[in-house]
């Protein structure tokens, strides 16, 4: 089995998404411990926002595929090979400004390929990645799973459509909330660790 785990938080082993993240990567760990692990650090790359020349050559076949338009698909054709064996992804998602970090926007938007990741059908657009399963560690300063600021959460729900164009719905979520709320904070971290080690794979 081959697990991926995508790093998107810049503050490093501080941040939270990150403990949650590698608490769940322990709890699968228990489960399989033989488990292959590759980590993408998307705070250490230089990840090129996808731009023209990205697209024409995702658009490409590629036996046609000019030198120029080889080296706009590296990055995506990198990202791919390492996301299309992985049977779990666990990808830490810390909340910046009600969204996910441009970083990992920038990184789906290379992972969004036509003919590999989704098809286009008769029933229109299919996503390919049936079988992985996919964990979000989400982090955030307010509480957004319930209450007033709900409808204002566009991580997991931006996650679960994206992830759900690919194919992907077996999806689990564990957030550190309310870590920004003076009354919350000392417990939102313990609270969400405490979750992952309840939780029963
Ligand atoms: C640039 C930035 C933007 C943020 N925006 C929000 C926000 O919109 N809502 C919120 O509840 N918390 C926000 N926060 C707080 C973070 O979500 C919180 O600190 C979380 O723990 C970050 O994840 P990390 O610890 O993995 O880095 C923001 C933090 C930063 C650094």
């Amino acid at each position: 089995m081959k697990l991926l785990r995508v790093i998107t938080s810049f503050k490093g082993k501080e941040s939270m998404s990150f403990q949650l993240g590698n608490a769940i990567v322990e709890k699968i760990k228990t489960q399989h411990p033989e488990i292959d692990t590759v980590i993408r650090n998307l705070t250490k790359d230089e990840i090129p926002h996808l731009n023209e020349l990205h697209f024409n050559s995702f658009m490409t076949p590629a036996q046609n595929l000019s030198a120029e338009l080889k080296d706009a698909i590296s990055y995506s054709n990198d990202a791919l090979e390492e996301l299309l064996p992985a049977d779990i992804l666990v990808i830490d998602v810390p909340m910046y400004n009600l969204s996910i970090p441009s970083s990992l926007k920038a990184w789906i938007d290379h992972i969004v390929r036509v003919g590999i990741t989704f098809r286009y059908s008769e029933n229109g657009a299919e996503g390919l990645l049936k079988d992985k399963k996919v964990f979000l560690a989400i982090a955030s300063g307010g509480i957004f799973s319930e209450g007033p600021l709900k409808e204002f959460d566009l991580t997991e729900k931006y996650m679960r459509n994206v992830l759900g164009f690919l194919g992907i719905t077996d999806i689990t979520v564990f957030r550190v909330e309310g870590s920004a709320i003076p009354q919350f904070k000392d417990e939102a971290l313990p609270k969400a660790l405490q979750s992952v080690a309840a939780y029963s794979l």
